[in-house]
């Protein structure tokens, strides 16, 4: 028995998509494995998505060959290095009301002969696999979004990274800042999840870090950062989510708008709070927004060991029969959910195991 998986990328990339590409494909293709399974498998790559599968006539076979690309060992034996992901992915959704593209997908992964799909993404990408899952399509789910907010995963791929790139960087700051003796705000990415701004300003050792799931007082920001300078500090990193606020106010916006799965695109509080402490502190500030600089480059070597065992673990869920799940990383274990666990909300940061809502960063008394 042959059955033929198509993996597919969606949502923002992330460094550890083609980590967990290669492994996926890797271990559907070992030969040694077919046997013990019983089952062999073949493996095809949809570039871009949702949009590589739900946009295309299958039966064309011009629009087959631009989306759909037959993977194999050789072809991966490299990716697990590089970031991004080499499937290429979009924000398409298609389930979008205007524009039902479900029953064309579905067509098309029959006449593809597409039994499987092992979908990679974020809650977004995911929620699009229950729905197909709900009309007999066979899918398995990989976690990755650098905001770490999936429900049902203690981890999702990209983060690390992520984390260790805001590290970079703040490092890098840090001299120009304490040259000048400035204060700098670093805008993180994250949307409504703080884990990318709480992580990436502990690592960072961040003086202030805000988060979306705790609003500040603008005030109590300043009179931290003129407390740090009486004590002797020469210069100041605050580390801003993009989604966090002002007590009673907004969310800042870079534009008006939304995505394909209704996301209003965040940007700005870096700006808004650099203006606010300087008119507030009388000290010079600057603001950097780390953008998409935070998805950028290679892997770090634990979004390739975690791309490698999930993408390891979809092919056993998928030789198990155990579809309409994801793979999961739970309390130090591989392990797997159903799909429905995942999504329909968002894991945030805990503010009262997590957060000092005195200092503005993270807790000094871990164990309770
Ligand atoms: O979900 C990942 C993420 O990087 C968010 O942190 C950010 O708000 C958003 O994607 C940015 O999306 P885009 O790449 O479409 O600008």
């Amino acid at each position: 028995m042959s059955i033929k998986i198509g993996v597919l990328t969606g949502g923002g990339d992330c460094p550890g998509l083609n980590p967990a590409i290669k492994w996926v494909v890797k271990t559907a293709l070992d030969s040694r494995l077919s046997k013990e399974r019983d089952v062999t498998f073949e493996v095809v790559g949809i570039r871009e998505g949702w949009r590589g599968i739900a946009a295309i006539d299958a039966r064309s076979q011009a629009d087959v060959s631009q989306y759909i690309v037959p993977l194999d060992e050789e072809i991966v034996r490299t990716w697990d290095r590089y970031g991004g992901t080499n499937l290429g992915t979009s924000r398409f959704n298609p389930f979008t009301p205007k524009d039902d593209r479900s029953k064309q997908l579905i067509a098309n992964l029959k006449l593809l002969k597409i039994s499987c799909l092992v979908v990679i993404g974020g809650e977004d990408t995911l929620g699009v696999a229950y729905k197909l899952s709900a009309m007999g399509i066979k899918v398995v789910g990989i976690p990755k979004t650098i905001d770490k907010d999936l429900e049902g995963t203690d981890y999702t791929l990209g983060f690390e990274s992520a984390v260790q790139i805001i590290t970079e960087e703040i490092d890098r700051l840090r001299t120009t800042a304490g040259s000048h003796k400035r204060i700098f705000v670093v805008e993180t990415m994250g949307r409504n999840a703080g884990w990318l701004a709480l992580e990436g300003g502990e690592s960072s050792g961040s003086y202030i870090i805000l988060i979306p799931e705790y609003d500040f007082e603008i005030d109590r920001i300043n009179a931290l950062l003129l407390e740090g300078r009486a004590k002797g500090a020469r210069y100041d990193i605050v580390v801003a989510s993009e989604g966090a606020k002002p007590k009673g106010g907004k969310e800042v916006i870079r534009k008006q708008g939304q995505d394909g799965f209704g996301h209003v695109f965040l940007g700005g509080v870096g700006e808004f709070l650099a203006n606010e402490i300087e008119r507030g502190t009388g000290l010079e500030t600057r603001s950097i927004s780390l953008s998409h600089l935070q998805r950028g480059g290679s892997p770090c070597a634990y979004d390739r060991r975690m791309g490698r065992y999930f993408g390891i673990a979809a092919i056993d869920l998928i030789v198990k029969e155990e579809f309409n799940s994801m793979v999961s990383y739970r309390n130090g274990r591989i392990t797997a959910v159903p799909l429905e666990e995942a999504i329909g909300k968002i894991r945030i940061v805990d503010v009262k195991t997590h957060y000092d809502t005195e200092r503005y960063n993270g807790r000094r008394t871990l164990l309770r």
